[in-house]
């Protein structure tokens, strides 16, 4: 089956199941899946019930696809994504972005986890630009002509319409909302202090093992992005060590605001 195929498929057997004309993808990173047990009139199934779709292995990622209304809109939510480095080929991991497209959302909320650069943990950070070091590009092999161009421009693939949108949802919740550049590694390491230094030089605000990819292929097809990285940790070389476990702890402390937020954003968009 080509690609095209698949993201058909997959977009009758979701219809079928009544996932019909969602508003918004909602992608929630580590720890982040919570949100989507708060969606009413949802309907759930297993990441492993549904065709073509990949699977999710990360502790914190439950791997389900969860439709219904949030903040009054329909959402899409992927509770659980698929990451690069647990070996999932780019076409897998980007696939449910294909999906959200094809059943006719308009835009979608890319939720992660990252290292400060800078920022410290605990901060809530808008995405404004990325910068692709993941050494891949989800959009390497035959274009997807009827989804966007071979060499989509990425000026504003990050929509300032949204992070507006986003600044003043903050502010109404009394929320600290800051900004700034995520760089996209692969991962599964934590990068080192070198590299951390390296990024901060780039510009870079933010480090991390996701996003880059759904991004790019939501830029393809001209969905409007909202990214928000939970910042866990200060990245490498400005604390003592990294580990997952304060990721986690971290991601448990500021996932109450987090919630709050992304509620309040989707009832603005
Ligand atoms: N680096 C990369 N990915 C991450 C980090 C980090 O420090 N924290 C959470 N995800």
């Amino acid at each position: 089956m080509t690609l095209i195929e698949k993201i058909q498929q997959t977009r009758d057997f979701l219809q079928d199941k009544g996932m019909t004309a969602p508003e918004f993808g909602l992608i929630l990173g580590s720890g982040l899946g919570e949100l989507a047990e708060e969606v009413e009139n949802a309907i759930v199934l297993n990441y492993a019930d549904i065709p073509n779709w990949g699977r999710s292995t990360v502790v914190g990622h439950a791997g389900k696809l969860v439709y219904g209304d949030l903040a009054g809109r329909k959402i899409l939510a992927l509770q659980g994504r698929f990451h690069f480095y647990e070996g999932n080929p780019l076409e897998v991991v980007t696939f449910p972005v294909r999906v959200m497209k094809a059943l006719g959302c308009q835009g979608v909320l890319v939720t992660n986890a990252a290292g400060g650069i800078g920022f410290g943990p605990g901060t809530l950070m808008a995405i404004s630009d990325h910068i692709n070091l993941t050494g891949q590009n989800p959009l390497i092999g035959a274009n997807l002509d009827d989804f966007g161009p071979r060499f989509p421009d990425m000026s504003n693939a990050y929509s300032k319409d949204y992070r507006k949108a986003a600044h003043q949802a903050a502010d109404k919740l009394g929320i600290r909302l800051d900004e700034g550049v995520y760089i996209g590694v692969s991962g599964p390491s934590y990068e080192t202090p070198a590299e951390i230094r390296a990024f901060k030089t780039m510009g870079a605000d933010a480090v991390g093992m996701s996003t880059v990819p759904e991004v790019i292929v939501a830029a393809h097809s001209g969905l409007k992005v909202l990214g928000i990285s939970a910042i866990t940790n200060h990245a490498a070389g400005f604390q003592a060590e990294l580990n997952h476990e304060e990721v986690v702890a971290v991601t448990q402390r500021i996932k109450a605001d987090f919630k709050q937020l992304v509620k309040a954003v989707l009832a603005e968009l």
